[in-house]
């Protein structure tokens, strides 16, 4: 079922991007998708690298997320740090975890890189259950994360 929902998400993601031009277009459009393809996602959207430490907001779904994060906090700057995929099945278990809503039970957070592949933002998705994310998630997240690289 989720690999279904998710070949069909990013055909629709191809189709309505495949001539857009526009950096913020392309995460606005990702993040509706995102968001209203998958019940227990309940955040969907953008951090934006806008200096060496610091992480803005950019387009998303869902209810208001910090608009801020330092690298050195967070899922967020744990996956730019890193520059990996980062899973957190629990974030209840986690120390470094920002919590944007007490709804939060999983989070998976992607690195969105140029066609340098430097780190330009992060993909941040949140879900209301436990255990959300998987192997699934990790391929076509970062599949429709590559196709933001072009727009950088
Ligand atoms: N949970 C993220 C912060 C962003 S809010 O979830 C939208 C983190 O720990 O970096």
């Amino acid at each position: 079922m989720k690999k279904e929902k998710y070949q069909v998400g990013l055909q629709t993601i191809r189709s309505l991007t495949e001539n857009e031009f526009d950096l913020v277009s392309v995460m606005s459009t990702i993040s509706c998708e995102l968001y209203h393809a998958f019940e227990p996602f309940i955040w969907v959207g953008f951090y934006r690298l806008v200096d060496k430490t610091t992480l803005k907001v950019g387009p998303y779904q869902g209810t208001h997320g910090c608009l801020t994060i330092n690298l050195d906090k967070g899922v967020c700057g744990k996956c730019v740090r890193e520059n990996a995929i980062q899973i957190e099945n629990d974030v209840s278990a986690i120390p470094h975890h920002i919590a944007c809503s007490s709804e939060t039970k999983s989070e998976i957070v992607l690195p969105v890189r140029d066609l340098k592949s430097r780190v330009r933002a992060v993909l941040d998705v949140d879900s209301n259950t436990i255990n959300c994310f998987d192997a699934i998630d990790k391929e076509y997240l970062t599949e429709i994360c590559a196709l933001v690289s072009p727009h950088y």
